[in-house]
């Protein structure tokens, strides 16, 4: 097998970068000679987020994709951040640095299952969260993300029927925040879902002067016990505004990076998994993505977001009208 036969296979560039390269500089001139914007999740490595253009949560990342005046939009995130952004901008080109940085929760959600929950309730509003395929998403009349979900639902009338897919958890917490019955999609994060309550109850029992931090992905019983529930940008805003001094951060344990940088003398302590010794909790699909592949996609242009027109018209749609209802929310 050649060399860019192998890449093909694995999703990635995976030539080797010469010894003594210096990478962030690399990365710094392709950015430039190519007019390229890295834009980067929360969930990144924090070298990553060091180096990225634009560093966001899901409902920032669709924002700016949409009004970057860059010819390529590196996406350091997953699989479905990169073709939201193909979606929003379809004559740019969108690169995702290792194709299989897939999503537990978009994968709880087949194409074919989701069709025909929707078939069988007719008279329903379909909303789905941002973390789906771009097939789901033409399925959908809103999308949400976890910063604008609540919005988006307060936006209907009361009496409106309503499916909310994929993420259960999301769902649940929606229901209890809005007084509304939304029908479900039985999806999860297996990240989100394998935070130890008992562990958790445990490190609050250390540090009685920490707050709970949790993103609404997780389980209801660590929602009930969580200090505040929030997307993770909404989370980061509150570690800056609070004047609490320690925390316990039940997400992705990248957003400590830019916490961190914030409040340097704040104390951020990542909430850890059940049936695990580790310390933190990552999501084994954000963290494919490195400082290697990032230049190796922006020197090859590739591996790159490619979209079906009619398809990428219909999944559009839904993603318009979250952006929307989020400008009309100040969101
Ligand atoms: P946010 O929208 O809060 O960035 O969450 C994205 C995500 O993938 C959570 O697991
Ligand atoms: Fe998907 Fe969960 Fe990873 Fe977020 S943390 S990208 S929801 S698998």
């Amino acid at each position: 097998m050649n060399i860019k036969d192998s890449w093909l296979k694995e999703g990635f560039v995976n030539e080797p970068i010469s010894e003594g390269l210096d990478l962030r500089a690399e990365i710094k001139k392709l950015k430039q000679e190519k007019n390229a914007i890295i834009m980067g999740h929360f969930y990144q490595k924090d070298e990553i987020q060091d180096i990225a253009d634009f560093v966001g949560d899901s409902l920032a990342l669709a924002q700016e994709a949409a009004k970057t005046d860059a010819d390529i939009i590196l996406l350091a995130g997953v699989h479905f951040m990169g073709e939201t952004a193909k979606i929003l901008s379809p004559e740019k080109k969108v690169l995702v640095p290792d194709m299989n940085a897939g999503c537990s929760l978009a994968d709880s959600c087949p194409y074919d299952a989701f069709e025909a929950f929707i078939k069988d309730h007719p008279d329903h509003t379909v909303l789905t969260y941002v973390n789906t395929t771009a097939a789901i998403k033409s399925l959908s009349d809103i999308i949400v993300t976890s910063t604008n979900a609540k919005a988006v639902v307060d936006s209907l009338p009361k009496d409106e029927k309503i499916i909310f897919g994929p993420d259960r958890n999301l769902g649940n917490y929606l229901n209890s925040v809005t007084g509304r019955n939304m029908l479900l999609w039985d999806g999860a994060c297996h990240v989100h879902e394998k935070f130890s309550v008992e562990k958790i109850v445990e490190l609050k029992k250390q540090h009685p002067d920490a707050e709970v931090l949790a993103h609404p992905e997780c389980k209801k019983p660590l929602l009930i016990l969580a200090d505040k529930v929030g997307s993770t940008a909404a989370l980061l805003k509150h570690t800056i505004q609070s004047s609490t001094k320690k925390f316990i951060v039940a997400t992705e344990s990248g957003i400590i990076h830019q916490m961190t940088k914030a409040h340097p003398e704040k104390t951020f302590i990542p909430a850890p998994p059940k049936d695990s010794t580790c310390a933190c909790n990552d999501c084994e699909f954000m963290k494919l993505n490195t400082l290697e592949k990032i230049y190796n996609s922006l020197k090859y242009e590739w591996p790159e977001i490619l979209i079906d027109e009619e398809l990428r018209q219909k999944a559009v749609k839904p993603i318009v009208k979250m952006l929307e209802i989020s400008e009309r929310y100040g969101l």
